[in-house]
Protein backbone atom coordinates (compact mmCIF):
# COMPACT_ATOMS: atom_id res chain seq x y z
CA UNK A 1 0.00 0.00 0.00
CA UNK A 2 1.18 3.10 -1.31
CA UNK A 3 0.54 6.26 1.95
CA UNK A 4 1.98 10.15 2.48
CA UNK A 5 5.88 9.51 3.67
CA UNK A 6 5.88 12.73 5.45
CA UNK A 7 3.80 12.97 8.95
CA UNK A 8 1.67 15.90 8.97
CA UNK A 9 0.30 18.07 11.60
CA UNK A 10 -2.18 16.94 13.73
CA UNK A 11 -5.51 17.60 11.87
CA UNK A 12 -7.39 20.92 13.05
CA UNK A 13 -10.83 20.02 12.42
CA UNK A 14 -13.21 16.97 11.56
CA UNK A 15 -13.44 17.95 7.65
CA UNK A 16 -9.59 17.59 7.68
CA UNK A 17 -9.10 13.90 9.15
CA UNK A 18 -9.47 12.17 5.93
CA UNK A 19 -7.41 14.27 4.32
CA UNK A 20 -4.20 12.00 4.11
CA UNK A 21 -6.18 10.02 1.74
CA UNK A 22 -6.33 12.43 -0.36
CA UNK A 23 -2.24 12.90 -0.25
CA UNK A 24 -2.39 9.03 -0.97
CA UNK A 25 -4.35 8.24 -3.76
CA UNK A 26 -2.47 11.30 -5.58
CA UNK A 27 0.37 9.38 -4.41
CA UNK A 28 -1.00 6.28 -5.96
CA UNK A 29 -2.06 8.52 -9.33
CA UNK A 30 1.70 9.35 -9.74
CA UNK A 31 2.91 5.83 -9.65
CA UNK A 32 0.14 4.83 -12.16
CA UNK A 33 -1.26 2.74 -9.47
CA UNK A 34 -5.28 4.64 -9.52
CA UNK A 35 -8.27 1.55 -9.38
CA UNK A 36 -11.31 2.34 -10.70
CA UNK A 37 -14.33 0.31 -10.09
CA UNK A 38 -16.95 -0.25 -13.43
CA UNK A 39 -20.22 -1.51 -13.10
CA UNK A 40 -20.94 -4.24 -15.36
CA UNK A 41 -24.24 -4.86 -17.33
CA UNK A 42 -26.11 -8.08 -17.34
CA UNK A 43 -25.64 -7.96 -21.03
CA UNK A 44 -22.21 -6.73 -21.78
CA UNK A 45 -21.20 -6.69 -25.20
CA UNK A 46 -17.95 -7.16 -24.60
CA UNK A 47 -15.82 -10.29 -25.22
CA UNK A 48 -14.44 -11.52 -21.18
CA UNK A 49 -11.03 -12.90 -20.91
CA UNK A 50 -11.18 -11.12 -17.29
CA UNK A 51 -13.59 -13.15 -15.44
CA UNK A 52 -12.24 -16.39 -13.22
CA UNK A 53 -15.54 -18.29 -14.74
CA UNK A 54 -12.88 -21.11 -16.38
CA UNK A 55 -15.52 -23.27 -17.51
CA UNK A 56 -18.32 -20.97 -18.24
CA UNK A 57 -20.79 -21.98 -15.84
CA UNK A 58 -21.76 -19.10 -13.63
CA UNK A 59 -24.49 -18.40 -16.42
CA UNK A 60 -25.08 -22.17 -17.36
CA UNK A 61 -29.26 -22.65 -17.27
CA UNK A 62 -28.69 -25.69 -14.86
CA UNK A 63 -26.69 -23.55 -12.25
CA UNK A 64 -28.77 -20.33 -12.31
CA UNK A 65 -31.84 -22.65 -12.00
CA UNK A 66 -30.44 -24.16 -8.68
CA UNK A 67 -29.60 -21.34 -7.40
CA UNK A 68 -33.12 -19.79 -8.09
CA UNK A 69 -34.47 -23.07 -6.60
CA UNK A 70 -32.19 -22.76 -3.47
CA UNK A 71 -33.46 -19.37 -2.86
CA UNK A 72 -37.00 -20.05 -3.08
CA UNK A 73 -36.99 -23.47 -0.74
CA UNK A 74 -34.36 -21.62 2.10
CA UNK A 75 -34.67 -17.88 1.68
CA UNK A 76 -32.60 -15.13 0.15
CA UNK A 77 -29.63 -15.73 3.22
CA UNK A 78 -28.41 -18.34 5.37
CA UNK A 79 -30.04 -16.57 8.04
CA UNK A 80 -27.06 -17.53 11.11
CA UNK A 81 -23.47 -18.42 11.53
CA UNK A 82 -22.99 -22.41 10.63
CA UNK A 83 -23.63 -23.08 14.15
CA UNK A 84 -26.24 -21.96 14.76
CA UNK A 85 -28.86 -21.88 11.94
CA UNK A 86 -26.88 -21.09 9.19
CA UNK A 87 -25.88 -24.87 8.00
CA UNK A 88 -29.16 -26.29 5.91
CA UNK A 89 -29.63 -29.24 4.48
CA UNK A 90 -28.01 -27.73 1.19
CA UNK A 91 -24.64 -26.65 2.78
CA UNK A 92 -24.64 -30.77 4.20
CA UNK A 93 -24.88 -32.13 0.54
CA UNK A 94 -22.88 -29.75 -1.05
CA UNK A 95 -19.62 -30.45 1.07
CA UNK A 96 -20.73 -34.18 0.91
CA UNK A 97 -20.13 -34.31 -2.75
CA UNK A 98 -17.23 -31.76 -2.27
CA UNK A 99 -15.61 -34.17 -0.81
CA UNK A 100 -16.21 -36.86 -2.76
CA UNK A 101 -15.26 -35.41 -5.95
CA UNK A 102 -12.32 -34.26 -4.72
CA UNK A 103 -11.39 -37.36 -3.51
CA UNK A 104 -11.09 -36.03 0.67
CA UNK A 105 -12.33 -37.04 3.94
CA UNK A 106 -14.60 -33.74 4.45
CA UNK A 107 -15.22 -30.63 3.26
CA UNK A 108 -16.11 -27.38 5.12
CA UNK A 109 -18.17 -24.24 2.91
CA UNK A 110 -17.26 -20.82 4.06
CA UNK A 111 -18.89 -17.74 2.63
CA UNK A 112 -15.69 -17.33 0.91
CA UNK A 113 -12.40 -18.67 -0.27
CA UNK A 114 -10.65 -16.00 1.48
CA UNK A 115 -12.07 -16.82 4.74
CA UNK A 116 -11.41 -20.83 4.40
CA UNK A 117 -7.83 -19.58 3.56
CA UNK A 118 -7.91 -17.52 7.12
CA UNK A 119 -9.40 -20.14 9.07
CA UNK A 120 -6.86 -22.71 8.25
CA UNK A 121 -3.93 -20.59 8.88
CA UNK A 122 -5.00 -19.44 12.06
CA UNK A 123 -6.71 -22.47 13.65
CA UNK A 124 -3.94 -25.43 12.42
CA UNK A 125 -1.08 -22.95 13.47
CA UNK A 126 0.05 -21.75 16.87
CA UNK A 127 3.29 -20.47 18.42
CA UNK A 128 4.56 -23.45 18.32
CA UNK A 129 4.61 -23.77 14.53
CA UNK A 130 6.57 -22.31 11.54
CA UNK A 131 4.48 -21.38 8.08
CA UNK A 132 6.73 -21.84 5.68
CA UNK A 133 4.78 -19.74 2.99
CA UNK A 134 6.19 -19.26 -0.83
CA UNK A 135 6.46 -15.68 -1.55
CA UNK A 136 4.22 -15.73 -4.53
CA UNK A 137 1.20 -16.47 -2.45
CA UNK A 138 -2.14 -15.26 -2.95
CA UNK A 139 -2.78 -11.87 -0.70
CA UNK A 140 -5.54 -14.30 1.72
CA UNK A 141 -2.70 -16.71 2.53
CA UNK A 142 -0.57 -13.44 3.00
CA UNK A 143 -2.92 -12.53 5.25
CA UNK A 144 -3.93 -15.39 7.11
CA UNK A 145 -0.15 -16.06 8.05
CA UNK A 146 -0.33 -12.18 9.41
CA UNK A 147 -3.54 -13.57 11.48
CA UNK A 148 -1.80 -16.34 12.53
CA UNK A 149 0.23 -16.42 16.22
CA UNK A 150 2.93 -18.69 14.22
CA UNK A 151 6.48 -17.56 12.78
CA UNK A 152 6.48 -17.26 9.44
CA UNK A 153 9.04 -17.94 6.74
CA UNK A 154 8.65 -16.49 3.60
CA UNK A 155 10.06 -19.08 1.12
CA UNK A 156 11.41 -18.13 -2.41
CA UNK A 157 9.14 -18.89 -5.22
CA UNK A 158 8.53 -22.56 -5.88
CA UNK A 159 11.59 -23.89 -4.01
CA UNK A 160 10.71 -27.30 -2.87
CA UNK A 161 14.67 -27.73 -1.46
CA UNK A 162 14.78 -24.09 0.24
CA UNK A 163 11.33 -25.63 1.82
CA UNK A 164 13.02 -28.57 3.27
CA UNK A 165 15.89 -26.85 4.85
CA UNK A 166 13.82 -24.26 6.41
CA UNK A 167 11.90 -27.32 7.77
CA UNK A 168 15.18 -29.01 8.79
CA UNK A 169 16.40 -25.76 10.63
CA UNK A 170 13.59 -25.35 12.72
CA UNK A 171 13.40 -25.08 16.57
CA UNK A 172 9.16 -25.12 16.45
CA UNK A 173 7.80 -28.91 16.61
CA UNK A 174 4.95 -27.84 14.15
CA UNK A 175 4.99 -26.82 10.44
CA UNK A 176 2.66 -25.73 7.83
CA UNK A 177 4.12 -25.52 4.13
CA UNK A 178 1.89 -23.09 2.59
CA UNK A 179 0.99 -23.08 -1.72
CA UNK A 180 -1.25 -21.49 -4.25
CA UNK A 181 -1.53 -25.07 -6.37
CA UNK A 182 -1.74 -22.40 -9.51
CA UNK A 183 -0.19 -19.13 -8.74
CA UNK A 184 -2.90 -16.69 -10.19
CA UNK A 185 -0.98 -14.00 -11.82
CA UNK A 186 1.43 -16.19 -14.55
CA UNK A 187 -0.71 -19.14 -14.44
CA UNK A 188 2.13 -21.30 -13.09
CA UNK A 189 1.62 -24.24 -11.26
CA UNK A 190 3.39 -25.20 -7.86
CA UNK A 191 5.67 -28.52 -7.81
CA UNK A 192 3.60 -30.02 -5.49
CA UNK A 193 4.93 -33.60 -5.09
CA UNK A 194 8.10 -32.19 -4.35
CA UNK A 195 6.63 -29.46 -1.72
CA UNK A 196 4.44 -32.48 -0.17
CA UNK A 197 7.94 -34.72 -0.12
CA UNK A 198 9.64 -32.03 1.45
CA UNK A 199 6.77 -31.67 4.19
CA UNK A 200 6.36 -35.20 4.59
CA UNK A 201 10.69 -35.46 5.90
CA UNK A 202 10.02 -32.54 7.53
CA UNK A 203 7.19 -33.67 9.93
CA UNK A 204 4.72 -30.78 8.13
CA UNK A 205 1.20 -30.25 6.83
CA UNK A 206 1.04 -29.03 3.93
CA UNK A 207 -1.80 -26.30 2.88
CA UNK A 208 -2.54 -26.10 -1.31
CA UNK A 209 -4.42 -23.29 -2.05
CA UNK A 210 -6.31 -24.57 -5.18
CA UNK A 211 -8.36 -21.48 -6.18
CA UNK A 212 -6.99 -22.06 -9.63
CA UNK A 213 -6.95 -25.74 -9.66
CA UNK A 214 -10.56 -26.89 -8.94
CA UNK A 215 -12.32 -27.33 -12.30
CA UNK A 216 -9.64 -27.56 -14.10
CA UNK A 217 -6.67 -29.59 -13.36
CA UNK A 218 -6.79 -33.30 -12.39
CA UNK A 219 -8.89 -36.32 -13.92
CA UNK A 220 -12.27 -34.15 -14.78
CA UNK A 221 -11.46 -31.13 -13.10
CA UNK A 222 -10.88 -32.99 -9.35
CA UNK A 223 -8.00 -30.25 -8.74
CA UNK A 224 -4.13 -29.88 -8.17
CA UNK A 225 -4.13 -32.50 -5.69
CA UNK A 226 -5.94 -35.46 -7.55
CA UNK A 227 -3.65 -34.47 -10.54
CA UNK A 228 -0.53 -34.69 -8.28
CA UNK A 229 -1.76 -38.20 -6.80
CA UNK A 230 -1.76 -36.03 -3.13
CA UNK A 231 -5.21 -36.18 -2.61
CA UNK A 232 -6.70 -37.93 0.65
CA UNK A 233 -3.43 -37.91 2.14
CA UNK A 234 -3.38 -37.18 6.06
CA UNK A 235 -1.18 -34.66 6.39
CA UNK A 236 -2.64 -32.46 3.11
CA UNK A 237 -5.32 -29.99 3.17
CA UNK A 238 -6.34 -28.17 0.71
CA UNK A 239 -9.00 -24.84 0.32
CA UNK A 240 -10.53 -23.60 -3.08
CA UNK A 241 -12.84 -21.08 -3.97
CA UNK A 242 -16.47 -21.89 -5.29
CA UNK A 243 -16.56 -18.73 -7.11
CA UNK A 244 -14.22 -19.54 -9.94
CA UNK A 245 -14.49 -22.67 -11.61
CA UNK A 246 -18.08 -23.42 -10.08
CA UNK A 247 -19.75 -20.23 -10.92
CA UNK A 248 -20.44 -19.26 -7.63
CA UNK A 249 -19.62 -17.80 -4.66
CA UNK A 250 -17.99 -18.85 -1.49
CA UNK A 251 -14.89 -21.19 -0.45
CA UNK A 252 -14.52 -24.54 0.81
CA UNK A 253 -11.46 -26.14 2.95
CA UNK A 254 -10.99 -30.48 2.00
CA UNK A 255 -8.89 -32.97 3.84
CA UNK A 256 -9.04 -35.37 6.90
CA UNK A 257 -11.91 -35.13 8.89
CA UNK A 258 -10.30 -34.77 12.27
CA UNK A 259 -8.77 -31.30 10.39
CA UNK A 260 -12.51 -30.09 9.64
CA UNK A 261 -14.07 -30.92 12.90
CA UNK A 262 -11.18 -28.91 14.46
CA UNK A 263 -12.29 -26.18 12.12
CA UNK A 264 -16.08 -26.09 13.09
CA UNK A 265 -15.12 -25.87 17.21
CA UNK A 266 -12.52 -23.22 16.59
CA UNK A 267 -11.68 -21.59 13.22
CA UNK A 268 -13.04 -17.79 13.91
CA UNK A 269 -13.76 -17.07 10.59
CA UNK A 270 -16.33 -20.00 10.27
CA UNK A 271 -17.69 -19.65 13.73
CA UNK A 272 -18.50 -15.72 13.51
CA UNK A 273 -19.56 -15.84 9.81
CA UNK A 274 -22.76 -15.92 8.46
CA UNK A 275 -23.44 -19.46 6.54
CA UNK A 276 -22.69 -19.16 2.63
CA UNK A 277 -26.42 -17.96 1.04
CA UNK A 278 -28.30 -20.91 -0.06
CA UNK A 279 -28.53 -19.78 -3.87
CA UNK A 280 -24.93 -19.62 -4.13
CA UNK A 281 -25.25 -23.63 -2.08
CA UNK A 282 -27.29 -24.12 -5.24
CA UNK A 283 -25.22 -22.62 -7.48
CA UNK A 284 -22.07 -24.23 -6.63
CA UNK A 285 -24.04 -27.58 -6.64
CA UNK A 286 -25.19 -27.50 -9.91
CA UNK A 287 -21.78 -26.61 -11.29
CA UNK A 288 -19.97 -29.65 -9.27
CA UNK A 289 -23.24 -31.55 -11.29
CA UNK A 290 -22.61 -30.40 -14.69
CA UNK A 291 -18.96 -30.81 -14.34
CA UNK A 292 -19.43 -34.71 -13.03
CA UNK A 293 -21.38 -34.94 -16.17
CA UNK A 294 -18.89 -32.82 -18.81
CA UNK A 295 -15.77 -33.70 -17.36
CA UNK A 296 -14.34 -32.37 -20.68
CA UNK A 297 -15.07 -29.57 -19.67
CA UNK A 298 -11.81 -29.50 -17.17
CA UNK A 299 -9.33 -30.43 -20.38
CA UNK A 300 -11.37 -27.92 -22.41
CA UNK A 301 -10.45 -24.95 -20.51
CA UNK A 302 -6.93 -26.45 -20.49
CA UNK A 303 -6.65 -26.45 -24.33
CA UNK A 304 -7.52 -22.92 -24.66
CA UNK A 305 -5.25 -21.96 -22.46
CA UNK A 306 -2.73 -23.70 -24.49
CA UNK A 307 -3.56 -22.15 -27.66
CA UNK A 308 -3.96 -18.94 -26.15
CA UNK A 309 -0.79 -18.71 -25.30
CA UNK A 310 0.57 -20.44 -28.47
CA UNK A 311 -0.86 -17.33 -30.59
CA UNK A 312 -0.36 -14.48 -28.72
CA UNK A 313 3.59 -15.72 -28.71
CA UNK A 314 3.51 -16.43 -32.58
CA UNK A 315 2.26 -12.60 -32.40
CA UNK A 316 4.88 -10.89 -30.84
CA UNK A 317 3.96 -10.90 -27.16
CA UNK A 318 5.50 -12.16 -24.18
CA UNK A 319 2.90 -14.77 -22.82
CA UNK A 320 3.09 -17.20 -19.91
CA UNK A 321 3.01 -21.02 -20.31
CA UNK A 322 0.18 -21.93 -18.57
CA UNK A 323 -0.25 -24.75 -16.65
CA UNK A 324 -4.06 -23.95 -15.99
CA UNK A 325 -6.65 -21.39 -17.40
CA UNK A 326 -4.64 -18.57 -16.54
CA UNK A 327 -2.35 -16.36 -19.14
CA UNK A 328 -0.40 -13.64 -18.81
CA UNK A 329 1.03 -11.26 -21.24
CA UNK A 330 3.60 -9.43 -20.30
CA UNK A 331 3.76 -5.19 -20.19
CA UNK A 332 6.33 -2.70 -20.26
CA UNK A 333 5.17 -1.18 -16.94
CA UNK A 334 2.08 -0.16 -14.46
CA UNK A 335 1.06 2.66 -16.93
CA UNK A 336 1.56 0.99 -19.95
CA UNK A 337 -0.49 -2.13 -18.84
CA UNK A 338 -3.56 0.11 -17.48
CA UNK A 339 -3.64 1.84 -21.36
CA UNK A 340 -3.39 -1.23 -23.08
CA UNK A 341 -6.70 -2.93 -20.76
CA UNK A 342 -8.25 0.09 -21.65
CA UNK A 343 -7.74 -0.31 -25.38
CA UNK A 344 -8.48 -4.07 -25.27
CA UNK A 345 -11.89 -2.43 -23.54
CA UNK A 346 -12.27 -0.17 -26.19
CA UNK A 347 -11.93 -2.69 -28.84
CA UNK A 348 -14.41 -4.76 -27.16
CA UNK A 349 -12.00 -7.00 -24.96
CA UNK A 350 -12.29 -7.49 -21.11
CA UNK A 351 -8.92 -8.41 -19.90
CA UNK A 352 -7.50 -8.31 -16.29
CA UNK A 353 -4.74 -5.67 -15.37
CA UNK A 354 -1.68 -6.89 -12.72
CA UNK A 355 0.66 -4.04 -11.68
CA UNK A 356 2.25 -3.35 -8.50
CA UNK A 357 1.67 -4.19 -5.33
CA UNK A 358 -0.25 -7.34 -6.59
CA UNK A 359 2.60 -8.45 -8.59
CA UNK A 360 5.13 -10.37 -6.25
CA UNK A 361 7.97 -10.14 -8.83
CA UNK A 362 7.05 -5.79 -9.40
CA UNK A 363 6.15 -6.73 -13.29
CA UNK A 364 3.33 -5.46 -14.91
CA UNK A 365 1.27 -7.65 -17.25
CA UNK A 366 -2.26 -8.59 -18.44
CA UNK A 367 -4.30 -11.49 -17.18
CA UNK A 368 -6.55 -13.66 -19.71
CA UNK A 369 -9.02 -16.41 -18.61
CA UNK A 370 -8.47 -19.42 -21.38
CA UNK A 371 -13.02 -20.00 -20.40
CA UNK A 372 -13.71 -23.48 -21.64
CA UNK A 373 -16.72 -22.27 -23.79
CA UNK A 374 -14.15 -19.79 -25.64
CA UNK A 375 -15.06 -20.62 -29.71
CA UNK A 376 -11.87 -20.68 -32.27
CA UNK A 377 -13.23 -17.40 -33.59
CA UNK A 378 -13.00 -15.80 -30.07
CA UNK A 379 -9.78 -16.50 -29.26
CA UNK A 380 -8.40 -15.48 -32.67
CA UNK A 381 -10.37 -12.38 -32.54
CA UNK A 382 -8.57 -11.83 -28.76
CA UNK A 383 -5.19 -12.42 -30.05
CA UNK A 384 -5.99 -10.09 -32.55
CA UNK A 385 -7.07 -7.55 -30.52
CA UNK A 386 -4.21 -7.72 -27.77
CA UNK A 387 -1.57 -7.66 -30.71
CA UNK A 388 -3.02 -4.59 -32.42
CA UNK A 389 -3.37 -2.56 -29.17
CA UNK A 390 0.37 -3.55 -27.77
CA UNK A 391 1.96 -1.37 -26.31
CA UNK A 392 5.23 -0.44 -28.56
CA UNK A 393 8.68 -1.04 -27.51
C1 LIG B 1 -5.51 -18.12 -5.11
C2 LIG B 1 -6.74 -17.52 -4.50
N1 LIG B 1 -7.07 -17.86 -3.24
C3 LIG B 1 -8.16 -17.34 -2.64
C4 LIG B 1 -8.97 -16.45 -3.29
C5 LIG B 1 -10.13 -15.87 -2.56
O1 LIG B 1 -11.33 -16.52 -2.88
P1 LIG B 1 -12.71 -15.75 -2.73
O2 LIG B 1 -12.80 -14.80 -3.86
O3 LIG B 1 -13.74 -16.83 -2.76
O4 LIG B 1 -12.66 -15.05 -1.43
C6 LIG B 1 -8.67 -16.07 -4.61
C7 LIG B 1 -9.45 -15.10 -5.39
O5 LIG B 1 -10.51 -14.87 -5.45
C8 LIG B 1 -7.53 -16.62 -5.23
O6 LIG B 1 -7.20 -16.29 -6.48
Amino acid sequence: MIEPTTATARPQAPAAVFDWLDEAAELRARAGLTRILRSRPAEDPVLDLASNDYLGLTRHPAVTQAAAEAARRWGGGATGSRLVTGTTVLHTELEVELADFCGVEAALVFSSGYAANLAVLTALTDPDTVIVSDAYNHASLIDGCRLARARVWRAPHADPAAVAEALAERAEPRALVVSDSVFSVDGNAAPLGALSDAAARGGAALLVDDAHGLGVLGPGGRGALAAAGLAGRPDTVATATLSKSLGSQGGVVLGPRRVIRHLVESARTFIFDTGLAPAAVGAALGALRLLRAEPERAERAREVARTLAARLTEAGLRASDPDAAVVSVLAPGPEQAVAWAADCRTAGLAVGCFRPPSVPDGLSRLRLTARADLTERQIAEAVAVLARTAPQG
